[in-house]
């Protein structure tokens, strides 16, 4: 599948005579899977609509002409959301407003507030591409780790032929999924993650529930991005953030969680399911608000095991479960590995010492089983740095079992 999928990119289009072609550039980029947003500058408006971007996007166009749409920060907004900024076409003259970190219109604001990947591809006469004046902004740009992707030669609009031409869109699109986001231990791999716990109803304000708060969950999802995946957090209640440039699909109960992995799993490589799920749900949810009683029996039934659902089901996909126990860790770690057919187990003891480590904690000790043999223990972390050690460990996992 595309590297393109999920990720987020801020298309800025400048005024050129290339700017038309930023439109098919905007289609290709979604047919991969890519969220787009665009910026215009107000000289792009003189050579395309950015009606045209809108109605293709889908989103509201960006612009210097503030829209009641636009809340005024959209230069940070916008820089935090994405993953990456693509400039096309660069004109000459945003190339050295760029290499001045002028910030005199919303492209070049952001461009400055931003600290994520930036690709342009000029588009220009010749003689504007050869001027010593862009050619030092260029040498510039390039020294600061700006990746240019063209410009091409050939044929101009305004009849000359030579180098300036702005790339064809589908080369610019490949260049953008080699070039842009080939990096991380996990670059190009979709991971589908679950946190948090279910909440089961029992009436309208009532429901059944752990202590889990997501907080591993969310790290885990994080490290994954860090490492160039495409993450999908499936997330139980929590009352966390969502993690930057990770798409998170919220749920209540166990039956909503598997629907929604189940919808996302067949692009999927890999499968961490470290929600607490609730291994039981009301046999009833009553319509209405239940009455005091002297005692009151409530009818559990078993919820489905997303995690052995998806093992059976999905043989291609790499799974990683979590297990919280209070006894028999190593046990009944071991009995899950086997028993669910997975490739990890990591097991977390939730003891009478669980206020410190484990549920709702920042830290967690972390034992971890593989289907090959091997065996790691981790000491007492933050759950951020576990997570990232977690990754690195299912990137290596994944990788010997697909290169063998
Ligand atoms: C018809 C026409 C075509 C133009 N084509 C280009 C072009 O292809 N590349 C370029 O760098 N500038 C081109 N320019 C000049 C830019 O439009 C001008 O420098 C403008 O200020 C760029 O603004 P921006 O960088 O904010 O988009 C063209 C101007 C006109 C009138």
């Amino acid at each position: 599948m595309s590297n393109l999928k999920y990720k987020t990119i801020l298309l800025g289009v400048c005024g050129g005579i290339a700017a038309y072609k930023s439109a098919y550039l905007l289609r290709e980029l979604q047919k991969q899977g890519a969220e787009v947003r665009v910026i215009m500058t107000r000289a792009a408006h003189d050579f395309i609509t950015p009606l045209t971007f809108q109605a293709l996007s889908g989103h509201v166009v960006y612009t210097d002409d503030y829209q009641s749409e636009q809340r005024g920060m959209e230069h940070i907004d916008l820089a935090r959301w994405a993953n990456a900024i693509v400039i096309a076409p660069a004109t000459a003259n945003f190339l050295a407003r760029l290499a001045q970190g002028r910030a005199e219109d919303l492209l070049s604001s952001l461009c400055l507030a931003a600290n994520i990947p930036l690709a342009v591809a000029p588009a220009m006469n010749r003689e504007m591409w050869a001027q010593a004046a862009t050619q030092a902004n260029v040498e510039l740009l390039r020294q600061r780790d700006i990746t240019f992707f063209g410009p091409d030669s050939g044929e101009q609009a305004c009849g000359e032929t030579g180098d300036g031409r702005m790339l064809e869109p589908d080369v610019i699109v490949s260049l953008i999924a080699n070039k842009l986001f080939s990096h991380g231990e996990l670059a190009g791999k979709t991971i589908v993650v679950t946190a948090g716990p279910t909440h089961e109803a029992i009436d309208p304000v009532r429901f059944i529930a752990n202590r889990s708060s997501g907080k591993m969950g969310y790290a885990v999802a994080q490290a994954a991005q860090e490492a160039g995946a495409n993450v999908i957090l499936v997330s139980g209640p929590t009352a966390l953030q969502a993690p930057a440039k990770v798409k998170v699909i919220n749920v209540v109960s166990a039956e909503n969680m598997l629907q929604q992995v189940q919808n996302e799993i067949s692009h999927c490589d890999i499968f961490i399911s470290v929600a607490a799920v609730s291994d039981y749900r009301a046999a009833t949810n009553a319509p209405q608000k239940l009455k005091k009683q002297e005692t009151l029996t409530l009818e559990l039934v078993k919820n489905p095991d997303i995690l052995a659902t998806i093992a059976e089901q999905h043989s291609d996909v790499f799974c990683v479960g979590f297990a919280a126990e209070t006894n028999n860790v190593k046990e009944y770690a071991l009995t899950k590995l086997q028993q669910k057919k997975l490739q990890l187990i990591v097991a977390n003891q939730v003891s009478a010492d669980a206020a410190s480590v484990g549920f709702e904690s920042d830290d967690n000790v972390l034992e971890i089983f593989g289907a090959d043999g091997s065996h790691y223990e981790w000491e007492r972390a933050n759950k951020s740095q576990l997570a990232r050690r977690l990754i690195s460990l299912i990137s290596e996992k994944y990788h010997a079992q697909h290169t063998s």
